[in-house]
């Protein structure tokens, strides 16, 4: 029986339970993915799994799981896209903190892949998890996400990491070191270099549901679209505003080394507005879904007040 007090609007499954849940699915099946440290090369494996397990918010498989629950789909059978797109990400990271891109030290609390195992097998560490991905994609041996759905997929999260998405937003990123860009410019970069992936979890989550009609997909993807650019828009505000130990890397890195961002752009309480807005046109973007995609909702209020 629910208790008498428990407000109507209280989605039937708690985001932080949610939470909690991916990430113990996802690291428990990327365990399983990732060559064991003892399987030479050893140090590779080591420095793979050093750059993906422990550590981070697992916000990309948090939305592959949200979006499949919504529709029906079963965790075992989003276990393979949440590993891949976490691993996509993981790459991304390696290689943004290299000392030719953003040269940061420190990532997750602990030395960045490349301060620990040095900058060379750091590249090979990115070049192999992000192989890793895709093997995954095609390979997971999970049943019930068909062959022309699972193509797609690969299709969604190849595009996602490419030059017109993470690794084209990341070009532009270094390209802008030092110069000032309009607003125009940082959105489509921010969109690209953060955005794609975000967009592509939900695209994934949604594309192992079968069947979904077109205007549900095209509402989830115009969702995902403003929560990936409200995900960097926040990330430029902490490295603004944050503390180095709270955030798990450098707060002021943007700042020490010439980025444009948001923070700079706008100043912080304009873009932490810019945020806010999105984030209500995220939400309104889901108006035609009903209370299973409540957990999105959620995720989306969670992205504009995370405080790492
Ligand atoms: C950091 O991403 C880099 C961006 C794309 C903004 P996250 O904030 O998701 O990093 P982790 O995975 O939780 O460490
Ligand atoms: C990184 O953006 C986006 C990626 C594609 C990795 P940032 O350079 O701002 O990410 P952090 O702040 O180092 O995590
Ligand atoms: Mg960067
Ligand atoms: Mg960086
Ligand atoms: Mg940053």
């Amino acid at each position: 029986m629910p208790s008498p007090t428990k407000p109507k609007t209280e989605p039937a499954v708690a985001l932080d339970g949610f939470m909690e849940l991916s990430r113990a699915r996802v690291e428990a099946a990327l365990d399983r993915w990732l060559p064991s440290a003892e399987t030479e090369p050893r140090d590779l494996h080591r420095a793979m799994r050093y750059a993906t397990l422990a550590g981070g918010k697992y916000v990309r498989p948090l939305l592959v799981y949200a979006t499949g629950h919504a529709f029906g789909v079963a965790p075992e059978h989003l276990d393979g896209a949440a590993c891949a797109v976490e691993l996509i990400h993981a790459y991304s990271l390696v290689h943004d903190d290299l000392p030719a891109m953003d040269n940061d030290l420190l990532r997750r609390g602990k030395p960045s892949c490349h301060a620990a195992f040095g900058e060379a097998p750091a590249i090979l560490t990115g070049d192999a998890l992000q192989a890793l991905a895709f093997h995954i994609l095609a390979a997971d041996p999970a049943p019930g996400i068909p062959p022309a759905q699972r193509l797609r997929m690969i299709d969604a999260l190849a595009r996602a990491g490419g030059s017109l998405g993470m690794a084209g937003g990341q070009a532009i990123d270094l390209a802008a070191v030092g110069h000032s860009l309009g607003l125009a410019e940082l959105e489509d970069m921010h969109a690209r270099k953060t955005g794609a992936l975000i967009r592509a979890s939900v695209l994934l989550g949604a594309l192992a549901a079968e069947g979904l009609p077109p205007e549900a997909l095209a509402a989830l993807g115009d969702y995902a679209r403003c929560i990936g650019l409200t995900f960097q828009i926040r990330d430029d505000v902490l490295d603004a505003e944050g503390d180095t130990s709270t955030l798990g890397k450098t707060s002021g890195s943007d700042r020490d080394h010439n980025k444009p961002t948001y923070a700079t752009l706008l100043g912080v309480e304009a873009a932490k507005r810019l945020a806010d807005e999105l984030h209500r046109e995220a939400v309104a973007h889901l108006r035609g879904l009903g209370a299973e995609v409540d957990l999105l909702r959620e995720i989306s209020a969670y992205i504009i007040r995370r405080l790492r």
